[in-house]
């Protein structure tokens, strides 16, 4: 049994190296190129500046992320491929909200693979920290890694794709509200499963059901999450032959332990140095098991629907939207439906933080998301008809 306060001194520790990290990012910014820190970070969206804006109108075959020396071409499936089938499809929802459709850019990559790297690419993104971009990361260590998400598998969500249906995904969210919501049977009754970080399954299957098709984190989180929930069972990451895992790019280490763990070796340098990736994803896994998101993504994400005011304070290098945040956005971008369990509802204080832990804990609140601005787009979402979060 791991007291309480062990893992809170876990956390603050986390977060200390974290602050150090993003603090050394921010003062190189500033003395290297003599910048506000509000530039330095990038976080208006401009709605030119960005590159990743399509330049070629909805219905081309293709169209260009960056149209710059190298163009990366992405092959937009014709209309005999793929009639539009699925009436309720999120997309045809959004695009008829007056409100969201201003939010949504369904072009803006959703993941990373290895035609990313153009130098076109390094040039933008090497501007940008961590989590939204590579700078003061080794480029040698950033190309190593794309260069092995290689497979078509890194460039989509899901592997087929019944052109006649509507893909249901539902993503499950750790929060409190679930203990007790017998709303199992429903999760897995979707195609896909998203989970994260702290996903306790055992004992709690009536809750939360048992089928996991994602698994979503940042090595941060995830080996924070083994840490502080191994008393409540979480004790090892999901594991399963059809189950796949979502990086989040949030700093070196994920990029080191991703190719550690496609190449099936110990991480041979920096924070996890040692460290089998083996204990994580299983022996010998395929490297079609691995997807990382776009930084790109990342930005599009923080600056369309959770541009919060911690961005205007110190803690602005700190901030990004919640992995749980991340994977539900991540749903919304590639799902035809998706439904939302476990997420922050305005009555959080009826419930536990997490749906397993005995007693219950308020839920706490981090300097690094924004969870109130997160309940409300969530929230927002939902009345719109846009996704269907549980509420009680
Ligand atoms: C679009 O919205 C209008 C008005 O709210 C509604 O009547 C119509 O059925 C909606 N169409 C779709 C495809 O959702
Ligand atoms: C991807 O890269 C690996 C290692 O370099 C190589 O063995 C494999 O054949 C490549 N796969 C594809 C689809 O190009
Ligand atoms: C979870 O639900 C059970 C049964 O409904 C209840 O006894 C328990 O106290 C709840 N746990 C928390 C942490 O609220």
């Amino acid at each position: 049994m791991r007291p309480r306060w062990l893992r809170t001194v876990g956390i603050v520790i986390g977060a200390l190296t974290l602050c150090s990290l993003f603090y050394g990012h921010y003062y190189s910014s500033l003395l290297s190129a003599g910048r506000t820190p509000r530039e330095s970070v990038g976080y208006d969206l401009p709605s030119k500046g960005l590159e990743w804006i399509p330049a070629v109108p909805h219905g081309q075959k293709s169209f260009s992320l960056r149209n710059q020396e190298q163009t990366l071409r992405v092959q937009r499936p014709t209309k005999e491929q793929v009639p539009l089938t699925c009436p309720t499809s999120l997309q045809l929802r959004v695009k008829n909200d007056s409100y969201f459709k201003t939010l949504f850019n369904f072009e803006v990559p959703l993941l990373l693979w290895n035609s990313h790297l153009t130098e076109s690419n390094w040039q933008t993104l090497s501007k940008r920290p961590v989590p939204y971009g590579w700078k003061d990361l080794p480029r040698e260590d950033v190309a190593s890694t794309l260069k092995l998400l290689n497979d078509s598998l890194h460039r989509a969500m899901f592997e087929r794709q019944a052109p006649q249906k509507c893909i249901r995904c539902a993503v499950v969210g750790n929060g409190g509200i679930l203990n007790g919501s017998k709303m199992g049977k429903e999760i897995d009754g979707h195609d896909y499963v998203f989970r994260l970080n702290g996903a306790v399954i055992k004992g709690f299957e009536k809750d939360v059901g048992t089928k996991t098709s994602f698994y979503g984190f940042t090595v941060n989180t995830m080996k924070n999450s083994l840490i502080s929930y191994n008393e409540y069972g979480f004790t090892q990451t999901p594991k399963g032959e059809d189950l796949r895992y979502i990086f989040i790019p949030s700093d070196l280490r994920d990029y080191v332990m991703l190719r550690s763990g496609i190449l099936g070796v110990k991480v041979p340098s920096g924070y996890d140095k040692g460290d089998k990736p083996s204990k994580y994803f299983g022996p010998k896994p395929s490297s079609k098991k691995f997807k990382m998101l776009h930084p790109d993504f990342l930005i599009y994400t923080r600056d369309r629907f959770l541009k919060s005011d911690l961005l205007n304070t110190e803690y602005a290098n700190l901030y990004m939207p919640s992995t749980g945040g991340l994977m539900l956005l991540t749903a919304l971008h590639s799902c035809d439906q998706v439904s939302a369990y476990g997420f922050i509802t305005p009555d959080y204080n009826r419930y536990s933080d997490h749906y397993y832990e005995r007693q219950k804990v308020p839920l706490e609140f981090y300097a690094n998301h924004d969870m109130i601005m997160e309940m409300q787009l969530w929230g927002r979402l939902h009345d719109r008809g846009i996704i269907k979060l549980y509420k009680r």
